[in-house]
């Protein structure tokens, strides 16, 4: 059940009242409760569907904060220093007595938590109502993250847990924040994101850089080979129209009205924009999708990890 939200006041009201809210950020919709809160904590993974290893990231209004919840190695402090506010998660080492409900944290050996200062004007208008909000992606597990409010109803609109939603400024990147692991001074990206791997190396050099951890699956328990899914067939690295499947182009305009185009000049902040809402466009069981090849650099590792993902059935 959806209830609409006029306003970040009102959101936060909701919110104090122990609620969850979906909420637009720079990367995409966020589905939040306050992050010391247990009940609306265990909402969210309810709402989702969400399986309760999978940790959930904690959005907070600025480093100070963020110092309460994790410890800042140097390196980590620099990311932070150079990416925040932005679509950098970094996950750290988890600070004893942090003031956050267990129930977002992952389970096992890893004292670690994931932190997020996003840019998106009213979420910030929102973290400094009510303090640190757990957010993970406001779409059911395993499927399309919502960049619009449409596809956040079309997600949550027949979940039994009242859903608040505030319809605000549109995400800008349209694809999920890079989440970036700091353990031992080594800088690890367990998820590729809105900013790319290049920029990383620019700021800590290509020495602090791992490769992305090939086992990120047991570092994050969100990386799972299916996710991102929609319920359309999708195909990889096709280079000519197929007949039987929409063709979706990069670098080039569609050619016919049953074509698409990620990006007709081959920008890859466009083709993030676009990505999610044509996977929603066409969520329906009887339609492939057949995707041109992407460069693997840049952005580019993102959407097709996006993609590979979104295949893999
Ligand atoms: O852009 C984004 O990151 C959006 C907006 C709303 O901030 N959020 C988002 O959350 O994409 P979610 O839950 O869909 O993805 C977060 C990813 C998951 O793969 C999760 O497993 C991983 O981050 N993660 C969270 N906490 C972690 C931790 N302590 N250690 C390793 N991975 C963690
Ligand atoms: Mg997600």
């Amino acid at each position: 059940m959806i209830i609409p939200l006029a306003s970040v006041d009102c959101m936060a009201d909701w919110m104090r009242a122990g609620r969850i809210a979906a909420f637009p950020t720079e990367t995409v919709y966020g589905l939040g409760a306050r992050a010391g809160d247990h009940c609306a904590v265990a909402a969210v993974y309810r709402a989702k569907q969400r399986p309760p290893h999978n940790p959930l990231i904690v959005h907070v209004a600025d480093l100070e904060q963020a110092l309460q919840f994790a410890d800042f190695a140097p390196v980590a402090k620099r990311l932070a220093a150079h990416f925040w506010p932005g679509a950098l998660t970094l996950v750290l080492p988890l600070r004893e007595a942090a003031p956050i409900s267990p129930l977002l944290l992952a389970k096992g050996s890893h004292a670690t938590i994931a932190l997020r200062v996003p840019t998106h004007p009213q979420a910030r208008a929102l973290l400094a109502q009510v303090g640190a909000v757990a957010a993970p992606s406001a779409n059911a597990s395993g499927r399309v993250s919502a960049v619009t409010p449409e596809q956040v109803v079309a997600h949550f609109g027949g979940s039994p847990e009242p859903v608040g939603l505030f319809a605000g400024e549109p995400p800008r990147h349209g694809i999920e924040s890079t989440v970036v692991r700091v353990l031992d001074m080594r800088v690890s990206i367990l998820r590729p994101g809105a900013i790319p791997h290049e920029a990383f190396v620019d700021v800590v050099g290509a020495d602090a850089m791992h490769a992305r951890a090939s086992s990120a699956v047991a570092l994050s328990p969100g990386q799972l080979p299916a996710h991102y899914a929609p319920r359309c067939n999708i195909r990889l690295n096709v280079v000519a129209p197929p007949p039987d499947a929409v063709f979706v182009r990069f670098g080039t305009s569609p050619r016919t009205s049953d074509e698409e185009s990620l990006s007709p000049r081959g920008d890859f902040a466009e083709a993030a924009r676009r990505l999610y809402p044509l996977l929603h466009k066409y969520d329906r069981p009887h339609i492939t999708l057949a995707f041109a090849p992407i460069p693997e650099e840049g952005l580019g590792v993102a959407l097709n990890d996006r993609l590979q993902r979104a295949a893999t059935v």
